[in-house]
């Protein structure tokens, strides 16, 4: 149901006009916007144009299948975002490619369109002091409440994981920090996007020198073997996490998580409109346990979205608890 599904907002990450060309990323960014991915050559996308009926098309096809919605301003991004793939199947169309991922034959494409469209910019270490707020505060105060038990699970989702490194980073701080402490709790992490390119990427564990600038060096030499061209993580980090496909705003894959101590919903709620987040807020609510705790990106807000959780000022961190 149309209505039901939220819209992602591309315009809070690229400010650019309609119609103006898009902003270019940092030298030695990864592709997480328009600018940076690859469109093939110029005489082969120069003259592509879509029409509006094709961008309407795509638009309700986009929104049906996960709630991304493309204003009619953000169609030159659309056309940005999945040009490479009609270049990649050697087409010649946009219409052309629309009836392809449309058809039966094209069901595998779905991905691939899912992975062009979405944002999955991550680092290693991207928000250190809401990790240092997770192992020295939350943590020690959940496992507290927990010491009735005699043999405690400690459960921590990343909900939007991109490729992998948020919930690496966590796995690492456990392993320093808080399995030695805590023997007798089975800390679980869990790991999930809607993109599953990105999740078949996060298992390998397989990263560029972008993504690894900010680990401690000698958490690197630890963790991580440098081949010459790629940091390869450690198996022992990489058994910690389990990954899967899951959208935030699907009702029944989001009833499967349940009975969590910490949710990471970070840096996907910004695209949304409040009504889409609302939903997915509701969603994570359900899914803590009592007194769990909510972290969500730095320049991200519930304000006037929940009254349910409570805002926790850490000393260098914000969270939202579950009351
Ligand atoms: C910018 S990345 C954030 C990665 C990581 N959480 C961080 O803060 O570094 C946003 C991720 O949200 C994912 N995403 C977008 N819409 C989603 C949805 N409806 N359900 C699950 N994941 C979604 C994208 O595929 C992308 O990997």
């Amino acid at each position: 149901m149309a209505s039901q599904l939220f819209k992602f907002d591309f315009s809070k990450r690229n400010p650019a006009t309609p119609g103006a060309a898009p902003a270019q990323p940092a030298a030695g960014t990864p592709s997480t916007g328009i600018a940076a991915r690859p469109f093939g050559t110029a005489a082969t996308t120069d003259k592509m144009e879509m029409s509006n009926e094709t961008f309407n098309n795509f638009r309700n096809l986009i929104y049906k299948l996960c709630g991304i919605y493309f204003t009619d301003s953000k169609k030159y991004l659309l056309e940005g975002r999945i040009v490479r793939r009609l270049v990649s199947h050697k087409m010649r169309t946009f219409d052309e490619y629309y009836r392809f991922v449309e058809s039966p034959a094209g069901r595998s494409e779905l991905n691939e369109l899912f992975e062009a469209i979405t944002i999955n910019e991550t680092f290693f270490f991207r928000a250190p002091q809401q990790f240092e707020a997770m192992e020295k505060i939350v943590i020690p105060e959940l496992i507290s409440d927990k010491k009735d038990q005699t043999l405690p699970t400690f459960k921590i989702w990343i909900a939007a994981s991109s490729t992998g490194e948020e919930a690496y980073t966590i796995a690492i701080i456990i392993l320093e920090k808080l399995r030695n402490k805590y023997p007798n709790v089975q800390f679980q992490i869990f790991a999930s996007d809607i993109d599953r390119v990105v999740l078949e990427t996060a298992k390998k564990g397989i990263y560029k020198e972008y993504a690894i600038r900010n680990v401690p060096k000698d958490l690197l030499a630890k963790y991580f073997k440098y081949d010459g061209t790629n940091y390869i993580l450690s198996d022992q980090v990489k058994r910690l996490v389990r990954f899967s496909n899951i959208n935030l705003y699907d009702a029944a894959q989001m009833r499967q998580m349940r009975g969590i101590d910490v949710v990471f919903c970070c840096n996907v709620l910004i695209y949304f409109d409040m009504a889409s987040k609302q939903q997915v807020i509701s969603y994570i609510y359900d899914s803590l346990n009592k007194g769990g705790y909510l972290f969500i990106g730095y320049s991200e807000s519930l304000h006037g979205l929940s009254k349910a959780f409570q805002l926790v000022h850490l000393p260098k961190a914000m969270a939202y608890k579950k009351e």
